[in-house]
């Protein structure tokens, strides 16, 4: 028997004009992809420059792991499993009996982001099956007290730490388990409890685990930022934790916005969170991954905006992660101890044009980075600054080059790929790079010589 326990103190809500906005963009949501953008309205919970001090070390870091583990991760079919084939809540919730992951798993899981290059990870406490990995006063649907007999959520942190990782908590407002996860949208005392027990569990995740760094909340179907109060869970958590960051998904925009499986910029800090395949829990048959370039291509493409990826692995429920993702991670990981330095001391880079390479940039050095390697001469076109010095990077071998109106080319160059994922140029400028396509379209001569 599943118990759990909160208080009922039925209150009336207030209405205000921002909620109305965000009530509606809510309605769209629905699913989680569509809420990602929901909470572009609504009241943050700090100010501008405490914003900007908090996600200093965020915007270095750049790169994170996800980890979604759950009790889907025995069933192996999708995270979504539970709801997309209907499983009755009663059977499911057995899979907690069986649930019950080797001793420390979670140390390879770090051991594998710090190989990757990564400076932090996203573990989920509670996905929307319900079951917590942390141990909470609030339900006994939980790792230590069910099969596993362990906080998971401790051996995470543990895990994390130990490698120097900060940590942060996935943590689903849309609960499937909870018998008044659904019903809170139409019944006030209902609701009265789910918000309780929700916030006491994110009290609990903000009080009990030393010192989390991002607290990334997920659908928050079926209620309105209103309907959580979110502004109110979002006060106590920084009045438990001032220096965490918060995302956008309790339907306030709050720290960082949370583009979806897609690549996205905004003037508001951004963290691209993304799978390797095309689930977040652990799917047996997905074969759908994505190679280490492309892993790669996407981590500069964040870069280049000044972005986040955020990047999951879906353990094994033993907790073993698929090879396949230690394998892509591991060559990424190998790019990154080359070239690791440019992803996160990168500056904004305007320069984008370009079939072959992405860019990046620090202070007046534009970093090509070319994914498709176009043999002894690579072109630019485009490009406004003088370039002063063109080198291959790591090595600092110097390249020769020449530069024309709309055009710089470096020659001399191997006819194969130096390195077999992405390889880059350090191009010195005589200020600060930038390309105008549309002048060299506009004014490239058209005649014939
Ligand atoms: C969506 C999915 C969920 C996944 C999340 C990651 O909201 O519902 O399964 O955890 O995206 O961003």
């Amino acid at each position: 028997m599943i118990t759990y326990n909160s208080m009922v103190n039925p209150h009336e809500l207030s209405r205000r004009g921002w909620l109305q906005a965000a009530s509606l963009l809510a309605a769209a949501a629905g699913s989680g992809v569509a809420q990602e953008n929901a909470a572009d309205t609504g009241p943050r919970t700090s100010t501008v420059e405490d914003r900007a001090k908090r996600l200093e070390w965020w915007h270095e870091a750049r790169f994170g792991m996800f980890v979604h583990f759950g009790l889907y991760s025995l069933l192996g079919r999708h995270e979504w499993a539970m709801e997309q084939e209907g499983i009755p809540v009663a059977e499911y919730q057995q899979l907690a009996k069986q649930f019950n992951p080797k001793p420390h798993a979670a140390r390879a899981w770090a051991k594998l982001a710090k190989t990757a290059g990564m400076k932090y990870m996203v573990m989920t406490t509670k996905h929307h099956e319900g079951f917590c990995h942390f141990d909470t006063k609030l339900t006994d649907y939980c790792a230590p007290k069910q099969a596993a007999g362990r906080d998971l959520v401790a051996e995470y942190v543990e895990a994390a730490q130990a490698e120097g990782l900060r940590y942060g908590f996935y943590y689903s407002l849309m609960d499937w388990h909870h018998p008044d996860g659904a019903r809170c949208k139409t019944d006030e005392a209902a609701r009265r409890r789910f918000v309780d027990y929700i916030h006491g569990q994110v009290r609990e995740l903000c009080t009990n685990y030393g010192k989390p760094a991002v607290l990334w909340y997920d659908v928050n179907w079926p209620l309105t930022a209103e309907g959580w109060e979110s502004e109110k869970m979002n006060k106590m958590v920084r009045g438990l934790q001032p220096e965490i960051l918060i995302n956008n998904r309790s339907g306030i925009p709050e720290d960082f916005t949370t583009p979806e499986q897609r690549i996205q910029a905004s003037a508001a800090p951004w963290e691209a969170c993304m799978t390797m395949n095309d689930s977040w829990g652990y799917h047996r048959a997905d074969d759908n991954w994505k190679s280490a370039k492309t892993i790669v291509r996407n981590l500069l493409t964040c870069t280049r905006d000044q972005g986040n990826y955020l990047l999951n692995i879906g353990p094994k429920a033993d907790g073993s992660i698929p090879p396949e993702s230690v394998e892509i991670l591991t060559k990424v990981g190998k790019w990154m101890d080359n070239h690791g330095e440019l992803i996160h001391k990168a500056d904004k880079c305007q320069a984008r044009r370009s079939e072959f390479a992405q860019f990046t940039r620090q202070g007046n050095t534009l970093y090509v980075h070319a994914y498709f390697w176009p043999g002894e001469t690579l072109s630019l076109g485009g490009l406004q600054q003088k370039v002063i010095a063109a080198k291959m990077y790591p090595s600092g071998k110097a390249v020769k080059f020449q530069q024309e109106e709309f055009r710089v080319r470096f020659m001399g160059l191997p006819m194969d790929a130096p390195d077999p994922l992405v390889t880059t140029l350090a191009v010195e400028c005589d200020g600060e790079p930038t390309q105008d396509m549309n002048a060299l379209r506009v004014n490239r001569k058209r005649e014939s010589v």
